[in-house]
């Protein structure tokens, strides 16, 4: 299959995400240009598309690495971020310098590359601890750290570059996102991330609270394909769209999973709920399908045995993950 456009810009192309859309992209036949301060990405996400890409160690804090990578670009893929909700509460200042302003230089950018369409990548962080499941874009957003007020704030700047410059902007809320290449190497990565490397070590995890909570958990892949395809609708133009799977699994349970396929029984550490930690979280995915014609196609559990692959074939005798684990965990 390939795509409508040609040449297209990825910010964050060295992130977990990111890499996964530039590989794809680069298959389809597209000419991709990565943008990307290695600030949590890494070089070796890119080693399999090296030679095929434009790689630029730059910052979006500069609005002139960004006029310069987007030149030509008819489609730019917005990623780059902090992405630790942690470090945004540390730092709300520095984190609005890249998640505020670094969105701001990307539209700017695409205005002046006359790019036709951006894709941003939001959060359904956005939603704060709303009650109301599923979480719809229609609900008012509620922000509970510097991060999600980033976001949305994101959000309405992309909204408003297409109102009045006419680029076809759509944002994306990502529900949470698993898949190889997630980097489990702080407490507040992903949870499936550090299940998944304390399973490949036999050693049991940290469950925060009972266990009881419960998330929407969608494969990197499905998120790729989402974005493309809102980079190539018309009808996702100026919308903020929820990208998930619709269903919801408990950490307890996503636990057992993980630790069967390692074969382990041990039984996880109980420690107090993390401040501010929502109890459930899934997406309402109707607006997906209506405007991008998407669904998600690999189920959690293919998709947590792809992970898993992934993981044991990467685990280094450091404890770090390599780029052996081949693209789809097999
Ligand atoms: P990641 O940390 O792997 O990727 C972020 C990339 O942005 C990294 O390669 C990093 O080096 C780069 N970057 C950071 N600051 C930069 C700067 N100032 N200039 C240039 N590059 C910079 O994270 P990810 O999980 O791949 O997230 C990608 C995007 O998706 C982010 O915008 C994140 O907020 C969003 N998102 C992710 C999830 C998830 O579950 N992973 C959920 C919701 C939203
Ligand atoms: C995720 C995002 C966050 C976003 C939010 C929106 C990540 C890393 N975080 O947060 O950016 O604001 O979605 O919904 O993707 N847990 C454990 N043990 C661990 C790690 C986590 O029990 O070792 C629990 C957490 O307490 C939480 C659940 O697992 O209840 C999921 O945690 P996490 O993967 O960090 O994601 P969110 O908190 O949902």
């Amino acid at each position: 299959m390939t795509v409508s456009f040609k040449k297209a810009l990825v910010t964050g192309g060295a992130g977990f995400i990111g890499s996964h859309l530039t590989e794809n992209l680069v298959a389809k036949g597209c000419r991709v240009t990565v943008l990307d301060n290695f600030s949590s990405g890494r070089r070796t996400n890119l080693t399999r598309v090296a030679a095929d890409i434009d790689l630029i160690e730059g910052d979006i804090r500069d609005p002139l690495a960004v006029e310069r990578a987007a030149k030509g670009c008819e489609v730019i893929f917005h990623l780059a971020a902090v992405v630790s909700v942690p470090q945004t509460v540390a730092q709300p200042l520095d984190s609005a310098r890249v998640n505020d302003l670094g969105t701001l230089h990307v539209l700017e950018a695409a205005r002046d590359a006359g790019s036709g369409a951006v894709v941003f990548a939001s959060s359904s962080a956005v939603y704060g601890d709303d009650p109301g499941l599923p979480k719809r874009e229609s609900m008012i957003p509620k922000p509970l750290s510097p991060y999600a007020v980033q976001k949305i704030t994101g959000e309405y700047y992309a909204r408003v570059y297409h109102e009045l410059y006419g680029i076809d902007t759509a944002s994306l809320r990502f529900f949470n996102v698993f898949g190889p290449r997630q980097d489990p190497s702080s407490p507040y990565s992903g949870v499936i991330s550090i299940f998944m490397s304390k399973a490949v070590a036999q050693t049991g995890p940290i469950i925060y609270g009972d266990g009881t909570q419960s998330r929407d958990f969608v494969y990197v892949s499905d998120v790729v394909r989402a974005m493309i395809g809102a980079a190539t609708t018309k009808a996702a133009a100026g919308q903020s769209i929820n990208v998930g799977t619709g269903t919801s699994i408990d950490i307890n349970r996503l636990w057992r999973t993980i630790a069967g396929m390692a074969g382990l029984s041990n039984v996880p550490r109980y420690d107090p709920p993390r401040a501010g930690d929502i109890i459930a979280s899934v997406a309402a995915v109707d607006t997906a399908e209506s405007l991008l014609g998407f669904k998600t196609e690999v189920s959690l559990e293919d998709g947590l045995e792809r992970t898993f692959r992934w993981y044991a074939a990467s685990q280094t005798t450091a404890g770090a993950y390599s780029q052996k684990g081949s693209e789809n965990g097999d």
